[in-house]
């Protein structure tokens, strides 16, 4: 997939001159924060580098009720943390047991690589249905939606933090070796709409005000109607997911095709958001490319630096080194520290992710994507129009159409297998057997 960003169209230009029409003294805000952003890039930046995957937090499950206050500011601040032994050892291995035997009986599943499949489109097997309802990954949702809150105090009809809602996505079993080049850094959620929706937009409003250390990721309101999908490509989420996540049915450690993360998302944040306002005034090959003396306020080009068009649409923000070289990206991309079957990963929805390209490791790395939904009202509808691509065995909304759908294959998932009365509130099962 190309990189390139001058096909952007130069209505773009537009959605800059609107931001900085609607912001006072914009400039020189903006300027005096991008120099500020910049010197603690440099600090913050070095330190990732030099702790590597121990900087990313790790905490047990059955201690989320008891973190002191500065472990959460931690883990909010890194936008990342391993949640060790939400789910028995033996049950999440069971779930890759089973998940092998899904695709062994049924060979004509949608997948990739094709000759070799490991990626699958597939939503609704057992395992993926069990997983989703266990009260454990249902608990740590809800933890992880509560570390978001309503700044201004304000209260938000039908939305619970509490109540977790399941999203389905798939699950890879990533053999060892191979290159697997799909997923280097991106932010997912939203790509142009960052910046051109004007609700999504107030998300980001204390960096685009120059008040950046302000900057709250958690702030919900103005996630909640924040248009992500303004060109309605496929594989762009509609759904607020206040953090991504996996659940590892493996032993994973880092070169083992395990997930990276840039573990600052204040700093990112307000770096990707300011970026497309500035340009490097020298080159990449001269003495101190990275010094805010060598970059320039300019919003006369189109480029949102990391955005292009594909499909219809837009994609990224796809930061890289040359585009973002204050992030040192090639340096600052750290592995998760290795997981246990059974533990979870989750990332605030505004952090840079990759996949690691290689596998060193001599087993599959496999894990199950699931994320921390809230109940809102716009997620509320998506699972129910969810619910029914369920019952008929098909792809989920947010997902492209599958060449085979699922709902005939041996082993597919059924409503029985949704267990308990949360899990079964999670898929919007609920009222119809209650
Ligand atoms: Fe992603």
């Amino acid at each position: 997939m190309s990189l390139e960003t001058e096909n952007l169209p130069s209505r773009f230009v537009e959605i800059k001159r609107e931001i900085v029409a609607s912001h006072p003294d914009f400039q020189q805000r903006l300027t005096n924060a991008w120099v500020d952003v910049l010197e603690q890039l440099d600090e913050r930046t070095n330190r990732i580098i030099r702790r590597g995957p121990s900087y990313i937090p790790q905490v047990n499950f059955k201690d989320l009720g008891n973190l002191k206050p500065e472990q959460i500011d931690d883990i909010k601040r890194k936008g990342s943390v391993v949640i060790k032994d939400v789910v028995d050892d033996t049950e999440a291995m069971s779930w890759k047991t089973s998940l092998d035997e899904f695709v062994k009986s049924n060979p004509n599943v949608d997948g990739f690589p094709s000759n070799d499949k490991q990626f699958f489109e597939l939503y609704w097997t057992k395992a993926q249905v069990m997983a989703r309802s266990h009260p454990n990954v249902l608990a740590a949702s809800s933890w992880l939606n509560n570390l978001y809150h309503v700044k201004s105090g304000v209260k938000l009809d039908g939305v619970d933090l509490s109540v977790s809602l399941s999203y389905a996505d798939r699950f890879r079993i990533r053999h060892p070796g191979g290159y697997w080049d799909r997923h280097p850094p991106h932010v997912d959620g939203g790509s142009i709409e960052r910046w051109e929706d004007p609700i999504f937009r107030t998300c980001f409003a204390d960096i685009l005000n120059g008040n950046w250390r302000q900057h709250d990721p958690y702030d919900l309101e103005g996630r909640l109607d924040a248009r992500t999908s303004l060109y309605g490509r496929p594989n762009q989420s509609t759904v607020f997911r206040t953090f991504q996540g996996w659940l590892a049915m493996s032993e994973t450690a880092p070169s083992q095709g395990t997930l990276k993360v840039f573990p600052d998302v204040l700093l990112s944040n307000a770096y990707i958001m300011m970026r497309p306002f500035f340009r490097p005034v020298v080159s990449s090959h001269s003495q101190n490319p990275l010094d805010a003396k060598n970059w320039e306020y300019d919003i006369s080009s189109p480029e949102f630096q990391g955005i292009y068009a594909t499909g219809g649409g837009f994609a990224g923000p796809r930061p890289t080194p040359t585009l973002h070289p204050h992030l040192k990206l090639d340096k600052t991309m750290t592995s998760v520290p290795a997981v246990s079957p059974g533990d979870m990963v989750f990332w605030h929805c505004d952090v840079i992710h990759a996949v690691e390209e290689e596998h060193t490791g001599d087993g599959d790395s496999a894990v199950l994507y699931i994320p921390a939904v809230p109940l809102t009202p716009q997620n509320a509808e998506y699972v129910q129009n969810q619910r029914e691509c369920f019952l008929q065995g098909k792809a989920p909304p947010d997902f492209p159409r599958v060449q085979h759908p699922e709902g005939s294959f041996i082993g597919i998932g059924k409503q029985e297998d949704v267990v308990g009365r949360l899990g079964r509130e999670a898929m919007g099962l609920y009222v119809e057997v209650a």
